[in-house]
């Protein structure tokens, strides 16, 4: 594997999660897989989990970790070629790239969708810049449609939690004040299809998700419904892919509560973080016993490892 942006990249999806495992066991039997390699960490956009557990992850198979937040501390950056520098953004991603790429052996990649230009964000601009100039390998670590580092994790989640081997997934979308992307759900969606689980996705009219996540599977609009017998519930703000980036529905009642929780087979709560409380999920639910959220951000660290490792054994 030389790059990872989704979970097609992955020799094996099931040997992916039997080394994360293993990892986990034992975080720190491959130091020497990284010694003297670097990765670069690029953040475009705000993290916390995915910045930490990235850096751990690497520092757990001996590498060095170098971290630039791009709109703080960098030039900010011209993405579109052919263009008159006469603006804000002094340095150029043509350069830019291949220059942080001399300095490492891996890059990993924050870059949100931008919601000014669909074509722009689902062509995944920016990622692929650093996949076509950098010359070393890029880690996803949130694209503009994807979040596989994240998926990762939570299907490692699921795997530890489940008690059948064939457990009810349901993601569900849940209210937000500000546009969110869609990269988590999407990317969920498409990992979720590669496993045996029954996924079940629901959400109000409206936000729909990209066929080429969602396939085949059918919308349940009815989350009472789709909550029932669930073993696990995944919540998930997402705008509008179809009116691209519209906030079109802020109804408390898609908000995970307890009543809503007690439909389920004691599913465990999942979320990416960060999460609003009392939006998208109550305060009871989080705090409860059923929720798993800090467990899945744990787990953001073996995923990543598991991922690296993978790449600098090339
Ligand atoms: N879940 C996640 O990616 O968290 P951060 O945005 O804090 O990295």
């Amino acid at each position: 594997m030389r790059h990872f942006t989704s979970v097609y990249d992955l020799p094996n999806l099931n040997d992916a999660i039997n080394q994360a495992r293993q990892i986990k066991i034992n975080p720190y039997g491959f130091q020497h897989v990284g010694k003297n390699k670097t990765m670069v960490l690029i953040f475009f956009n705000a993290s916390l989990r995915t910045r930490l557990s990235t850096q751990k992850a690497a520092m757990n198979l001996g590498m060095n970790t170098m971290v630039l937040n791009v709109n703080q501390d960098g030039w900010r950056m011209e993405s579109e070629l052919g263009v008159i520098m006469d603006g804000d953004k002094p340095e150029h991603m043509r350069e830019a790239i291949p220059v942080i790429g001399r300095f490492c052996d891996i890059i990993g990649v924050r870059a949100f969708a931008g919601f000014e230009n669909k074509e722009d964000d689902y062509s995944e601009k920016i990622l692929n810049q650093f996949i076509q100039y950098s010359g070393v390998p890029v880690v996803s670590m949130e694209a503009a449609t994807r979040h596989p580092l994240q998926s990762f994790a939570d299907h490692l989640t699921i795997e530890e939690y489940k008690t059948k081997p064939r457990p009810k997934v349901v993601l569900s979308w849940a209210p937000h004040p500000k546009a969110l992307p869609q990269a988590v759900p999407n990317s969920f969606v498409e990992w979720m299809r590669q496993t045996d689980y029954e996924l079940v996705v629901t959400h109000p009219q409206g936000y729909e998700l990209d066929k080429q996540f969602m396939g085949d599977l059918q919308v349940e609009y009815n989350q009472d419904k789709a909550f029932e017998g669930a073993d696990f519930i995944y919540a998930k703000n997402w705008s509008s892919y179809t009116q691209y980036g519209e906030i079109l529905s802020k109804d408390m009642n898609w908000t995970v509560t307890a009543d809503k929780m007690r439909l389920t087979n004691d599913a465990k709560f999942m979320h990416c973080l960060p999460v609003r409380r009392n939006m998208i999920v109550t305060d009871e639910v989080l705090d409860g016993p059923f929720s798993i959220v800090v467990d899945e951000a744990e787990n953001r660290v073996y995923s990543a490892q598991t991922i690296l490792k993978m790449i600098l054994e090339g």
